[in-house]
Formats: C-alpha cells, structure tokens, sequence
C-alpha cells in the first residue's frame, strides 16, 4: 500500500527522502513523489513509474531544502498518474500533503470547497485534505489540521507541510500507522520504521488521533483537543541487515530460506529449559482460559490459511470448537460471540484494515481478543487483550511465506498450552509433541537444501495456463497458500482444493494442459489421495506430488514427485509448504517477473 517518508533536520532532505522511497518499494505501488521545502520555496516532483525514475529526474535539478516529504502510491480513489500521485497542494500551493488510506467523505468535501472557490487537479480523495487544511490556516499549521481532522472521516496517515510555517512537519493518523524516527537535530515521520534504520532505531508509535508536530530538535504530541499526550519512545529490534538481501536473488527467496532459524528462534523464545510452554505479558487470565467454550479466528489471506490450519491443531488438541473467518465476513456478518468466546486475530503486519475492524466488532461485543502478530508496536497489538509475537523478523516479501509458518508454529504451542490448561492431553503426550516440534527446522532445512530438483520441475511446468492444488485434512489449507502463492507471483490461474470435494466440481477442469500439485504425504487417508491421483491421471492431468521420502508406490503411477522428509502428518504443514513457496518462487522467477512486487498487491492492505 501507500508508503510515507518525510525528513526535517540539518541536512539536504532529497537524498535521505529517495533512499527511504527505495526502502518503501517493497510494500507495491503505482506512483511516486517528493516535495522539498527550501524556507519558502516549494520544489514537487512526481512520476508514474518507478522511484529511481524519479530519482533519475532529480539528478538533472539542483534541489536543496532541509524539509520533505515523499510518497509511494497505491491507487484507490483516481488511475494511477502523475497528477494523482502525492503530494496534493491546495490552490496557493503553500499546504502540502502526503496521504496514505481513503477519505470516505471526500466527495461531499469536494463539492463544499468547489463551492469556496477551489479548483482540484487530480482525482484523488487526498486532494480535498490539503484545499480543507489551507481553508481553517490563520497562521499555524497544527491548529488548522485539528480543524480540517473534524471535517474528515475515512482512515489516514497524513504528513503535512506549508511554505508559510516551514520549520515543522505535522503527522497524524487515524486507522493506518506512522512513526516518528528520532535522530541528533534531525527526525523523520514514516509509516514503516524499516525505511529509516539507516538513519535511527529510537521510535515514536503515534497512536489513532494523535497529532505530531515535528522539528528538527522536537516533537510534540497532542489529541484532537490540543492537549499533551506523554511520549513512548521504542527501540526497533532488528537491523538493517534484516532488510537487505543478503546475497539471495529476491526478498522471498532469503524469506523462505530464513524459515528454520524463525521456527527454532520461536520455541526457544516460548518453550522453557524444563519444556513448559510461557507466553510472555500475556494479560488473559489463565483461569478464564480454563473456560473457554469456544475460539473464532479471525484473519485475511496467508494468515486466513494459517488459521484454518489452527482449526485442525486446536480442536484435536483442546477440544473445543473453533471457527475461522476472513476479517472481511466476520466485521459485516453478525457472528455470534459468547462470554465464553475467545477471538484470536493473526496478522503478519497488524495493520491489515478488515481484521483489525473486525477485532473492533468483536470488542464492541465485550469478547476477548488475543493476536498473534509479527509486527511489534503494530495496532493490532494495541488493541488486543494480549498478544503473541511470532518473531519472524521484517517481511519484506509480498508473498508471505515466515510469516505463515511462524504463525502456525505459535498455533502449534498456543494449541498445547491450551490443552495444558484444559487438560486435555497428558504432560507426556505435550512433551512429545514439543520434540516433534524442534524436530521441524532441521526437516526443513533438507528440503532447502534439495531445492535444485524443485527449480527442474519448475522448469518443466511454467507454460501451464492453469494450476489446481489438492490437499486433505490439515493439508487442505496447505493446497489452499500454495495456490495463492503461485497465483499472487505468477499470475497463473490456480486454484486450491479439498481433495475430496474434487469430484464435487474441479474434476470439470482436468486436462492435459491441467498441472495438479497434489500433496500426498504419508497420512492415514493416503489411499483416498492415491485415488484422487489416478482419477486425475485417467484425465490427463499432469501431476506434480509431495510425498513423504520412502513412499515407494507413488513413484509407480506420477513421474514429477518431491519427496520430503517424514513427519507426523499432525504436524506436516510446516514442512509440506516449504516446497509448494519454492515451486511457486521459481516458475514466478523463471518467467522473469518482479517476485517482490507483484502487479496490484500490496505488504498491508490498510484500507478496506
Ligand atoms: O499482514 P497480514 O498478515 O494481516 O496480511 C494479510 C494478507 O494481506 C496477506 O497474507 C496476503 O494475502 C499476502 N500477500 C499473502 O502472500
């Protein structure tokens, strides 16, 4: 999505500004721009294309100026163009404004401030923020905000500049996040606090309805109302490396590679020398834990897919029925929620805009909410009764691939906790899977280290127009992310299914130009998959399998199989997805396109 920067301090602005653009890349957009402020004098650059296209137009200009902004575009409201990208200007050009999110009421805005005289020179709902901003100025910035704040409704991360008060940069946001970065006479305002590592770790979080005013030696933070409200200054606790390549072709590829260390780092982190299972500031009382009836996860996409996958792991293990729905459904849907409701919300960023609404849903119904979340500081942490962090580390990459194995590792030892609690399952029968569990890294490893054989089959199958995924039990979710893998990078057709439901439907679209990866690890209905695999094969369809090593009957009847180690099948998902993301990166890689960025999407998907 949109990606903010700005930059005030002793220094030329522009460069500081295009380096953290190039750091903002990675979460998609369309457009981009810069303003620099020079005292009162304004410079704007914008392009559609690239940010080192804009770069490049730069190099040619001279310009100095102390203060900036830049932005990243993601379109929502107006195509994606030079005149839409940000900053927007009011008439006089002396208000300047970086926006990410949706100003819901910009419609009825528009036609008030055309009525006043103003003129608009783009399509986008940005543009009535700086005309309304420039409408309540009498002088000084912050005070004209908060009057402009009263008229908007939507969600927004807003930087605002003006020529005729120059030594400030105003932040605010509502709905969609923005740090302030303290440096030495010089601080930042960025809606990812990875764009400015190079430059300081020490951060200020602004919360929902907070004003910023930022110098080059202050920041003062207020409400709505003007009041002052206390500062908490955070520690970012990752590096600079963990944002760079490190020698890997793409952000995906190192991501995907990063899975063994991200699961051993979260037992560690979570399983006790003596292996007891410890959540840390975890404020939901363990004696309301004791009674929960029920759980309903809530999450959108990658995470959706770890969720379902918490389905299976929490009900064979607490016994306690668990639904799971998109942030999407859950906020418009009316679900029934009890006292002794738990909510649990994933998300890898903890900003995606339908799963944090549906959190509100679900407090507004006086029920629990517990996030797992990889992003510290992010406002789903905020606003969940507790969380657990899955200490992937920054994910750079689109196409989620740390984050959902995290996820499901924490699910794995949320689930054991829960039937601690519950007493469920014996202390012996934890201790076993707590094993199995450290086992997993080091499987994993074997694979990455076998992905030669996954980039011949990539080879092999990149020209296929279409690609249908089956899995069963608690690999149906697993058929479910390795398509959205495939089709997210690819642009591939694909769609992933419950086995069983094959003959149901899908079974209409098997061909010989069909590609079904089947994944048919060792597992107490292998046989029904087998089943699946010849009525596939008597249609033609060309099929890729994942079979647990030793399974020699599968060799008999598929030609293009990828063996992984063997696993109990309770606990394969975190073992049968790693060759479906190498699949995926490769065929998306081969067919040369920009595996990190893909066309249309975005890291978080902060607006509805
Ligand atoms: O940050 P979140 O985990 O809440 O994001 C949810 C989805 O937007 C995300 O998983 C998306 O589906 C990814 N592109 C998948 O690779």
């Amino acid at each position: 999505m949109c990606g903010i920067i700005g930059y005030i301090g002793n220094k030329n602005s522009m460069p500081i500004i295009i380096e953290g653009l190039k750091k903002l890349e990675y979460r998609g957009y369309d457009s981009t721009g810069i303003a620099i402020l020079d005292k009162d004098k304004l410079f704007i650059a914008k392009c559609k294309s690239r940010i080192s296209d804009l770069e490049g137009l730069l190099k040619k200009r001279n310009i100095l100026g102390a203060v900036g902004l830049g932005h990243t575009r993601w379109a929502t409201h107006g195509k994606p163009s030079k005149v839409n990208a940000h900053p927007h200007t009011d008439r006089f050009k002396r208000i300047i404004v970086v926006h990410n999110g949706i100003i819901e009421n910009f419609n009825n805005l528009k036609k008030d401030l055309e009525k006043d005289g103003c003129k608009f020179a783009s399509e986008t709902d940005t543009e009535v923020v700086a005309h309304l901003i420039s409408k309540f100025y009498k002088g000084n910035l912050e005070d004209a905000v908060r009057k402009a704040l009263r008229k908007i409704k939507g969600s927004y991360a807003l930087g605002i500049i003006s020529r005729d008060d120059p030594d400030k940069i105003v932040a605010v946001r509502h709905d969609s996040p923005l740090a302030i970065g303290l440096g030495k006479q010089e601080n930042f305002i960025v809606s990812d606090v990875s764009a400015i590592l190079n430059h300081t770790k020490k951060v200020i979080y602004l919360h929902d309805d907070q004003i910023a005013v930022v110098t080059k030696d202050a920041v003062q933070i207020s409400d709505l109302k003007g009041n002052t409200v206390p500062k908490k200054v955070d520690t970012i606790s990752y590096d600079i490396e963990e944002v760079q390549k490190g020698g890997f072709a793409h952000f995906m590829l190192k991501e995907i590679y990063e899975q063994p260390q991200v699961l051993s780092r979260i037992i560690s982190h979570y399983v006790t020398a003596e292996g007891a299972i410890r959540f840390e500031s975890f404020n939901i009382e363990s004696s309301f834990l004791k009674k929960i009836e029920n759980l309903v996860i809530i999450a959108c996409g990658t995470a959706y897919h770890a969720s379902l996958i918490g389905k299976y792991i929490i009900e064979s293990f607490v016994r306690i029925p668990v639904g799971v729905d998109f942030g999407s459904e859950f906020r418009y849907r009316n679900p029934v929620m009890r006292e002794k409701t738990l909510v649990i919300a994933i998300s890898q960023s903890g900003e995606t805009a339908d799963t944090l609404a549906a959190v509100r849903e679900a407090k507004k119904n006086k029920v629990k909410v517990l996030s797992i979340c990889n992003v510290l500081g992010s406002s789903l942490t905020r606003e969940s009764d507790a969380t657990i962090y899955t200490h992937a580390g920054p994910e750079i990459s689109v196409a989620s691939t740390k984050a959902y194995t995290a996820q499901i590792m924490v699910l794995y030892l949320l689930g054991l906790y829960l039937a601690e609690l519950k007493k469920t399952l014996s202390k012996n029968h934890i201790n076993k899977a707590i094993d199995v569990l450290k086992s997993i890294p080091s499987k994993q490893e074997e694979i990455l280290g076998n992905s030669r054989n996954i980039k011949e089959i990539a080879k092999k199958h990149l020209h296929f127009g279409a690609f249908l995924y089956l899995g069963r039990n608690i690999n149906f979710p697993t058929a479910l992310e390795g398509a959205l893998k495939l089709k997210e990078i690819s642009y591939i057709p694909t769609e992933g299914y419950a086995a069983g439901e094959m003959k149901h439907g899908p079974i209409a679209l098997i061909d010989e130009y069909r590609a079904v990866v089947c994944i048919a690890n060792d597992s107490f209905i292998f046989n029904k998959m087998a089943s699946n695999i010849q009525e596939i094969l008597a249609r033609q369809g060309k099929i890729i399998a994942i079979a647990t090593s030793g399974n020699k009957q599968i060799k008999d009847y598929v030609k293009e199989v990828i063996f992984i180690p063997r696993v109990d099948e309770q606990f394969s998902p975190l073992i049968t997805i790693i060759p479906l993301q190498l699949l995926a990166y490769y065929i998306a890689s081969l067919k040369g396109y920009d595996v990190d960025k893909p066309r249309n999407l975005a890291k978080s998907v902060t607006v509805e």
